[in-house]
């Protein structure tokens, strides 16, 4: 079904930023609206505690921001098992009362989910309207945030799917395996486990792009195509020019506390009628990461 897009009305581009200062997603969304003509405000918890309803709102209503961005989550997906009230804190409350404090202020809403709502049983990318089914703690407390937020009954609210984040500023899945690549001669990924990997410059462009376009409800955003972990290691390995071997390995000879989806390929379609743009390959943002993000290059022995 085609959304209801159109250039977004009010003209204020004036953005908040929740985990704008330090966060893997947060740094570079607060970027790339600078470069889309926004003001954007950063803060962190060195600001406040996101969870502090009375100083968000107190910082909200001082900035004049237009619409919240909230990149703040409980990420730590295993440790997540062990501390499922930490993870409803962030992933599930802070949500609903940053969509409640929004409706009464007439400040717009966009929210970060995860692919890991899904319980991977399908066999073709996930579309927004599908089954929801997690797994893990980590995907039944970002899930109940979603149905947090769509409770509180505001108008103006995105919430953007996305999964298997790589970017700058922070350390995450691909500058971990180069790092052991640089170290040893072999590494076994995991190669049953397949997704949608996202480079963070692209989804904070097009996350903009998309709020530009007004799109509102559920949307699903990665980098395009396809592959398991053990493919996007490999690639980044060959990219880097690193002679480290890298095997598939199963699930099962690596087991982690929580469970994950087998497949969860993000179907961006709803994204690509909405903002008539298509997220270019992963393969090729991971190119911009290794080389202009982390220089790695120069990291190279010579
Ligand atoms: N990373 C992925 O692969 C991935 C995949 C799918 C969906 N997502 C979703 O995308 C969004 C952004 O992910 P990300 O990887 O950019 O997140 P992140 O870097 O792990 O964390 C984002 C922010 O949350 C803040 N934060 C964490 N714990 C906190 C706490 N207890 N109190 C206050 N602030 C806290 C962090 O602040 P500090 O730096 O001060 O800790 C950081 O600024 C999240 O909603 C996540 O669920 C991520």
């Amino acid at each position: 079904m085609k959304p209801e897009c159109g250039p977004r009305a009010g003209g204020v581009k004036r953005a908040m930023v929740l985990g704008g200062r330090t966060g893997l997603l947060g740094r570079v969304l607060a970027e790339a609206l600078v470069k889309a003509g926004w003001e954007a405000l950063a803060v962190g918890r060195q600001d406040f505690e996101p969870g502090d309803e009375a100083a968000l709102s107190a910082a909200l209503e001082a900035s004049g921001a237009t619409v919240l961005f909230n990149t703040v989550g409980y990420t730590a997906v295993d440790k997540a098992e062990d501390e499922p009230e930490a993870a409803d804190r962030l992933n599930r409350a802070l949500p609903g009362m940053l969509a409640r404090r929004c409706k009464a202020l007439g400040v717009g809403l966009v929210h970060y989910s995860t692919d890991f709502v899904f319980d991977g049983h399908k066999d073709a990318p996930y579309t927004p309207e599908d089954r929801v089914n997690p797994l893990s703690v980590y995907g039944r407390t970002k899930l109940a945030g979603e149905r947090a937020i769509l409770e509180a009954g505001l108008d103006d609210v995105l919430i953007i799917r996305t999964s298997w984040l790589f970017g700058p500023y922070k350390t995450n899945f691909v500058d971990k395996i180069l790092n052991l690549a640089l170290e040893r001669d072999v590494l076994r990924v995991v190669a049953d486990q397949v997704g949608s990997p996202s480079y963070t410059v692209d989804l904070a462009k097009n996350s903009v792009a998309l709020v530009e376009m007004d799109g509102r409800g559920v949307f699903h955003l990665a980098s395009g195509g396809r592959t398991s972990w053990c493919g996007l290691a490999a690639e980044a390995v060959t990219v880097a020019g690193l002679t480290c071997k890298v095997e598939p390995i199963q699930t099962a000879d690596y087991p982690t506390k929580a469970a994950r989806p087998a497949f969860s390929v993000l179907d961006l379609e709803k994204f690509r009628l909405c903002t008539g743009i298509t997220p270019r390959p992963w393969t090729k943002a991971l190119r911009d990461y290794i080389y202009g993000d982390l220089k790695f290059a120069d990291r190279l022995p010579h």
